[in-house]
Formats: structure tokens, C-alpha cells, sequence
């Protein structure tokens, strides 16, 4: 579990993804700060996350604010926006842990696997920024409806990839803290199999006429948040 509360800001949290991680993020304490393109879009998903949560508990701001104002950034947008979203903030990014859960899906066949060129999309992200960023790759196989149901706990462990160990040793904390199960899953390069599964939880799902599937991982002790 993480030590102290952090401020997190969540680009693109105003989406289905993003406002789950914010709505239990802020549940467990943390200082959630949605960033949108439309003040008006995120003021909404934030009356409704604070009704849930208490008053306060998440604030908006637009992208390059909520960036420069956060600790910890954590990006959910499509992926056709995730470059152009983080060139807008790069600046505001420097010195900082960047969780990216960008999955590169290709509608409609989102239940086939269709890598970018680059291999994995998230690796591409810490390629552009460089070693002053610390990109770690998260949460690509946690379904926002699951997120959404604070009812009930969520049947998915995380994969927590990223070059630089103690910036995944972070996010591990803060997937506990949504009540995950999150492992340390390598260097960032290996993102790939993440952003990959996605396509085959979404093809289990079809075939099994399921909304469910989830990953676990076997034979390692639980490791106590
Ligand atoms: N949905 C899931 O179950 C799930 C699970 C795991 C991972 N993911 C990944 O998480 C990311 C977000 O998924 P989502 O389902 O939450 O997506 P979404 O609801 O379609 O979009 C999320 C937010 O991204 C912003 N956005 C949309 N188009 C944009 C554009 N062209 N330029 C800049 N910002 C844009 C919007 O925020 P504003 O309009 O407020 O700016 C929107 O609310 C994706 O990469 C997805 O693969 C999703």
C-alpha cells in the first residue's frame, strides 16, 4: 500500500477507465485530480465521483494543469490521442512517475491482436520522453465496469512493467490500493504482453458471452499490500 495520500492526475479521466481508477483511488485517500479537454465533460464525472466518495475528494483541472499539479500521472485515453496527449504535457511530466494504460486497439476488430509498429505502445511513450520520465505500464486488463462497482472487489491482477524498479514499486503500491493484486512484471518492453491480453480477454469475453475476464497470476505467494 502506498505510505501517504499522493495527488494524482488522471489525463483523460473523464472516460470509462479513468474514472474508475479515480473513483477508487479517491475512496482509498488519494487526492484525484481529473484532466479533460472540457471543463463542462469533467465537472459532471466529478459531481458524481465526489457524490460517491465525498465532497472534495476530486477535482478537475484541464490536461496541462492537472499534470503540472500531480505527483503521479496516470493516462487513459484512446489510443489514437495517447502521443498527441502526452507531447501536450510533456513538459509538466518531467521528474515524474507517467502510468500509462493505453491498450492499442484497432476498432472494430478490438478482440484481435494489432501491436503498433513500435511493438507496444507504452514502450513507444517512454521512447519519445526519455530517461527524465519514468513511464510504468498498468492496468490495461482491468475493465472500467469492474473498477466502477465499489460493491464489489475487482477479479483481475495488474502487470506492472517499467525500466526503472522503485517507479514500479509505486504503482504496485497504488494498484493495492485499489484493491488489486499487482505484480512486477519487467522492464517496460514487456508492456507488450499486457497490451496484447487485452485483445484476448476481450475475445474470451465474446465467445463465453461474458463481460468478466481477468488475469491471474499463479504459484507466487501473495505478497501482503
Ligand atoms: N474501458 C476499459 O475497460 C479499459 C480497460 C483497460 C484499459 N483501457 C485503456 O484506457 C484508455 C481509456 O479507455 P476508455 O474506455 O476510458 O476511453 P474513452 O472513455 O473513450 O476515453 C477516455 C477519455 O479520453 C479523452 N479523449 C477521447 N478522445 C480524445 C482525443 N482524440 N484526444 C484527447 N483526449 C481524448 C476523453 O476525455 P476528455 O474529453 O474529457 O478530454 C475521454 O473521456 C484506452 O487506451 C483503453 O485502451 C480501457
Amino acid at each position: 500500500m502506498t505510505p501517504r495520500p499522493l495527488d494524482i492526475a488522471i489525463l483523460g479521466g473523464t472516460g470509462a477507465e479513468g474514472s474508475g481508477l479515480a473513483l477508487r483511488w479517491a475512496k482509498a485517500g488519494h487526492r484525484v485530480i481529473l484532466g479533460s479537454r472540457s471543463a463542462e465533460k469533467a465537472a459532471k464525472v466529478r459531481d458524481r465521483l465526489n457524490a460517491a466518495v465525498g465532497e472534495g475528494a476530486v477535482r478537475v483541472l484541464d490536461n496541462r494543469a492537472a499534470a503540472a499539479a500531480a505527483e503521479i500521472v496516470v493516462l487513459t485515453v484512446p489510443h489514437a490521442a495517447q502521443r498527441a496527449t502526452v507531447e501536450d504535457v510533456r513538459a509538466e511530466l518531467a521528474g515524474k512517475i507517467l502510468v500509462d494504460a493505453t491498450v492499442p486497439l484497432v476498432p472494430p476488430k478490438v478482440s484481435r491482436v494489432q501491436l503498433p509498429p513500435e511493438g507496444s505502445a507504452v514502450a513507444a511513450i517512454q521512447a519519445l520522453l526519455g530517461e527524465g520520465v519514468k513511464v510504468v505500464s498498468a492496468f490495461q486488463n482491468v475493465a472500467a465496469h469492474a473498477l466502477a462497482d465499489l460493491a464489489r472487489d475487482v477479479d483481475c491482477d495488474v502487470l506492472v512493467c517499467g525500466d526503472d524498479p522503485a517507479a514500479r514499486e509505486v504503482v504496485v503500491g497504488l494498484a493495492r490500493d485499489l484493491g488489486l493484486r499487482a505484480w512486477h512484471a519487467g522492464p517496460i518492453v514487456n508492456s507488450v504482453v499486457a497490451e496484447a491480453l487485452t485483445s484476448v480477454l476481450i475475445a474470451i469475453n465474446i465467445r463465453y458471452k461474458a463481460s468478466g475476464a481477468g488475469l491471474r497470476i499463479t504459484g507466487v505467494p501473495d505478497v501482503p499490500g
